[in-house]
């Protein structure tokens, strides 16, 4: 068989894809397209509006995405290992599944979510570790045709029931405990929580992992017991191409989440499309995504896009620091990996705990490695390369959001150019500009400026989950015509990109994405907090830390305390992850005359660069700035 053209393999064929996938992007995507089972072709390549926004691909085309990212490979790969599982205690046995063995465990899921009601169109929320009954759970969801919304196994029980009230889920799929490094957290009894405000919660779906007891009533079914009596066929729903698959939920820049959603033929299209060419994946390589499920990169990267492709993909239930911080170089050399994907905020960490730890490891086996959710700094980006790459593998820098589905900005392997905090060159079919705040085009190069895609591509955000206005007006009302992305970006002399970061309120905290709305709503929930306004400063290991400045009653301690206090409520309100690394507090806070806070004035304080304030005489009371500084902590 000749390689298709999109399998791009150099620089030429990456010249010629990207050439061919602007003078006519349907073909282009129709050929590759054309690779996958369809139970219907479609009649129209592409439909879309921009102004609505209202995009649709492969219109017409009927299809289930697990057909692509099971059943067919069971001819000629069912023996292959599709999912290698590594356990949080490296003591513990790894479980792996071949093609064929995960036929059998995501029919028999589906039979169970369908003899509990559920069927095409519901939403079912996922609260699980990174165990392989997650990825099982989010393939029977698409088997049967009903929406999955995966939340984090690291957020509140608060957050879960806003996620689930939201989708109005009719049931939730979890497990009674999670572990992770030497912390366990009994999911069951967070959900129980959860869902006591949930009317649409049907049923609880327990999967038993850790064996803790835990708190089930009547909306229980333990997923053990249902497996038992489960058959191991079933016929995949049939599912129009731009049917909804999932529903993931990212913070914005007001305080309440929004669901993005991805639909189902261009999502699949795009999630292979990319894994193949970035990750460059042949033959029986073993590739291995660290990230979470509970995030886009679990979604496109863990589960559909290495299964679409056939691949051998490692999931692993732990931490990179656990039992030691090399545990993450140690399972590179167990299974042989061959391309490793995680995020810069790791490797920091990992960086930060000495070579000693990489340099025991063999890992020749590595071909790519990547990096992913936040700019990488030149000093990481170094070490990556040298320690873990040791100028062998290529470092894929690959720059994408929840809302883009897949990578879009990024070297292919090891075509391109390969340049610190630089994410490279678009992937064919992905057509970004650089915008002026005013909109105009900046054509050159060696500029900056505000970060946009001028053309759709199949696996695009398609609206935000019951409020399409709000999508129309976050991501379609900035620019006419364009997705504008919320990031900065600067592109080089020879057109790489290099991403600056957010442009907008949401803050990017160990590459998780919170708003900084959500955060002050959380913490002004404390009865003695008046006001609070939040903003992200450099840190060293997280890329972003939290800096809360917060105006307390009078009669309030202004103490450590009093922040402990406020760092237990925002566990609680939204998760662990959000917790403000720095909390002062102020008397006031500067405002403009229409009363809006300057958060461009805390940022420089919080980053210590306060005596570049600027112009502070417009402000409501200029002298509240003075006191801030003094108190800076
Ligand atoms: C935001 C999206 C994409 C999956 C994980 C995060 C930042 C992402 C990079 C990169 C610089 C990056 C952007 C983006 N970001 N990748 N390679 N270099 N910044 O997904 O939670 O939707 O966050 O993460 O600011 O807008 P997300």
């Amino acid at each position: 068989m000749s390689t298709p053209f999109y399998q791009i393999n150099s620089q030429e064929a990456y010249d010629k894809a990207y050439q061919n996938s602007t003078q006519n992007p349907e073909m282009f995507w129709e050929s590759i397209a054309e690779t996958f089972k369809w139970k219907k072709r479609w009649t129209q390549v592409l439909e879309s509006d921009f102004i609505k926004p209202d995009v649709k691909w492969f219109v017409n085309g009927e299809l289930n995405i697990t057909e692509n990212c099971i059943d067919r490979h069971l001819e000629n790969q069912g023996n292959k290992t599709a999912i290698i599982w590594e356990p949080n205690n490296p003591n513990d046995e790894v479980r792996s599944y071949s093609y064929a063995e995960l036929a059998k465990e995501v029919n028999k899921f589906s039979n169970i979510l369908k003899e509990n009601g559920i069927t095409k169109g519901d939403r079912v929320c996922i609260y699980l570790p990174m165990i392989p009954e997650a990825a099982f759970a989010m393939l029977a969801c698409a088997r049967v045709g009903a929406i999955h919304s995966v939340v984090f196994a690291g957020f509140s029980a608060k957050a879960l029931s806003d996620r689930i009230i939201d989708a109005e889920a009719k049931m939730v799929i979890t497990s009674d405990g999670l572990v992770r490094g030497t912390k366990k957290l009994l999911l069951r009894n967070i959900v129980a929580d959860a869902v006591q405000n949930c009317p649409s919660i049907q049923t609880v779906l327990t999967v038993k992992h850790t064996g803790d007891n835990v708190n089930t009533n009547h909306l229980d079914v333990w997923y053990h017991e249902a497996y038992e009596k489960a058959s191991e066929a079933f016929e995949a729903e049939t599912m129009n191409s731009e049917d909804e698959l999932f529903i993931l939920y990212t913070s914005g820049s007001t305080g309440k989440p929004k669901g993005v959603v991805h639909t189902t033929g261009g999502y699949m299209v795009y999630a292979d499309y990319s894994f193949r060419n970035v990750f460059q994946y042949e033959g029986d390589d073993v590739f291995w995504c660290t990230a979470d499920v509970g995030w886009i990169t679990g979604h496109s990267y863990i589960v559909y896009g290495p299964l679409l492709a056939g691949s051998t993909c490692v999931m692993f239930e732990g931490i990179p620091t656990y039992p030691e911080p090399d545990r993450f170089w140690q399972v590179v050399e167990k299974h042989k990996v061959n391309q490793f994907y995680t995020a810069p905020t790791a490797i920091r960490a990992l960086m930060a705990c000495g070579d000693h730890h990489a340099d025991k490891y063999e890992m020749d086996s590595l071909k790519v490695i990547g990096s992913v959710g936040e700019p990488i700094n030149e000093e990481a980006w170094n070490w990556y390369n040298e320690k873990i790459g040791r100028g062998k593998a290529a470092l894929v820098d690959t720059w994408w959001q929840t809302e883009t589905g897949g990578i879009m900005i990024s070297n292919l392997g090891k075509i391109g150019i390969h340049k610190a905090t630089h994410a490279g060159l678009p992937l064919p079919g992905i057509q970004p500009v650089l915008l002026t705040a005013e909109g105009k085009l900046i054509e050159e190069n060696n500029q900056e400026g505000l970060l946009a895609v001028k053309f759709p591509w199949p696996s695009m955000i398609r609206t935000t989950w019951g409020d399409h206005e709000r999508c129309r007006q976050v991501y379609f009302s900035a620019f006419e015509n364009h997705y504008f992305t919320g990031d900065g970006a600067k592109r080089d002399e020879n057109g790489l990109y290099r991403i600056i970061g957010r442009v907008d309120d949401v803050i990017n905290v160990s590459g998780h994405r919170l708003g900084t709305a959500e955060v002050e709503n959380a913490i002004n929930e404390h009865p003695q907090v008046i006001e609070s306004a939040v903003v992200g400063y450099p840190h060293d290991i997280k890329g972003q830390g939290i800096y809360a400045y917060v105006i307390c009653s009078e009669t309030a301690r202004k103490d450590d305390a009093m922040r402990k206090e406020m760092e237990a409520i925002v566990s609680d309100v939204i998760g662990r992850i959000a917790k403000p690394d720095k909390i002062q507090f102020v008397t006031g806070l500067p405002k403009t005359r229409s009363g809006k806070i300057m958060r461009r004035i805390l940022r420089k304080i919080a980053d210590g660069t306060s005596d570049s304030l600027g112009d502070v005489s417009t402000l409501l009371d200029p002298s509240v700035v003075d006191s801030i500084i003094e108190g800076k902590v």
